[in-house]
């Protein structure tokens, strides 16, 4: 037990801190320039601000909003309603945030099975879908009735046919398994370093099996119940941006999206409903300062699930 507690290493917010923060927290109620929100946190519902943004400004959209379960996210609860309903609301923030983004903009949208569906009609009517990423949580309570269910998606859509997509920065570094050697000898398609661990670099397909849900003793973790990993965002943002790029994340939660995309020198402009998850993400964005480390991808390589301990 005291060991748990010494090795917890989740990020927490005193009354002070929450105080300070607080005070680097946008509210706007008129039309802004893309300076004036690069960089900084919004504390508002979507539906009332995406009037004043800029159009045309964003380079890349990470989407991950509440699922269609009932959930409490610190001040508000969302509630589960039918699979239309669900539908609709999605619809009114797409319809949104699609002015905002550049022609050449990618957007990513989160989602689990069971409305997947409705996204992918909503994003079908807006964007261009082009793949459905499957990511395995390794995450999750076993069911006696049912299979458990251990994945979620993730839509990868573009405005039009134009767009950036950077395969090289999200290789995926995968132990050899089978070490064929040409006639001379030398590897064929793999590599081996001082240490002796052989490994390829491969092309990285829809389906993630690498990615660790945050938990406590990761130094990345927060109280937010639905946050994403940093490995997650990082290969989107490196796949689908430029540093220098502007990526948006209307639903911020913890911070993640802005955190990677400052460990990545990307620009980021964040929109968040509750004023303690918009601390807890600025909070964050200051560890990241000094600390730009992002758990499994090390030396500009992805690293499978767990495997750092053969990297030395
Ligand atoms: C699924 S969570 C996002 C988690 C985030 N990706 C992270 O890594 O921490 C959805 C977030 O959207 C916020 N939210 C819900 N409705 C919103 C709205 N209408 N406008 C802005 N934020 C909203 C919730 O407070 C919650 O933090």
């Amino acid at each position: 037990m005291v060991e748990h507690r010494t090795r917890n290493k989740t990020i927490r917010l005193s009354s002070e801190e929450i105080e300070q923060l607080e005070l680097r927290l946008l509210n706007l109620n008129h039309n802004v320039g893309i300076e004036e929100i690069t960089n900084r946190i919004i504390n508002q519902n979507i539906l009332a601000v995406t009037q004043f943004l800029p159009e045309k400004s964003v380079d890349l959209l990470f989407l991950d909003p509440p699922y269609n379960l009932t959930k409490t996210f610190n001040s508000n609860v969302f509630h589960s309603r039918s699979y239309q309903k669900y539908q609709e609301i999605f619809e009114l923030w797409l319809k949104s945030l699609v002015p905002l983004l550049k022609d050449t903009a990618s957007v990513y949208i989160c989602s689990e099975w069971s409305t997947s569906n409705a996204i992918f009609e909503v994003a079908n009517r807006y964007l261009k879908i082009q793949n459905r990423i499957v990511w395995q949580r390794e995450k999750g309570r076993g069911a006696k009735k049912n299979w458990k269910n251990n994945s979620e998606d993730i839509w990868f859509c573009t405005v039009s046919n134009k767009y950036y997509f950077n395969v090289n920065a999200v290789k995926l570094r995968k132990k050899v398994i089978a070490p064929y050697r040409t006639a001379a000898g030398k590897p064929k398609d793999w590599q081996e370093n001082h240490a002796g661990d052989r490994y390829r670099m491969t092309c990285p397909s829809n389906i993630w099996t690498d990615l660790t849900v945050p938990f406590w003793s990761m130094s990345e973790n927060t109280p937010h119940p639905t946050q994403k990993p940093e490995k997650m965002l990082a290969k989107i943002i490196l796949a689908s941006s430029k540093v220098g790029d502007i990526i948006l994340d209307p639903f911020l939660g913890s911070g993640t999206t802005a955190v990677v995309a400052k460990k990545l020198d990307r620009k980021f402009i964040g929109i968040e409903l509750d004023p303690y998850y918009c601390c807890l993400a600025l909070k964050r964005l200051n560890n990241a300062e000094t600390d730009k480390r992002i758990q499994g991808y090390a030396d500009g390589q992805f690293w499978e699930r767990n495997t750092f301990a053969y990297q030395k």
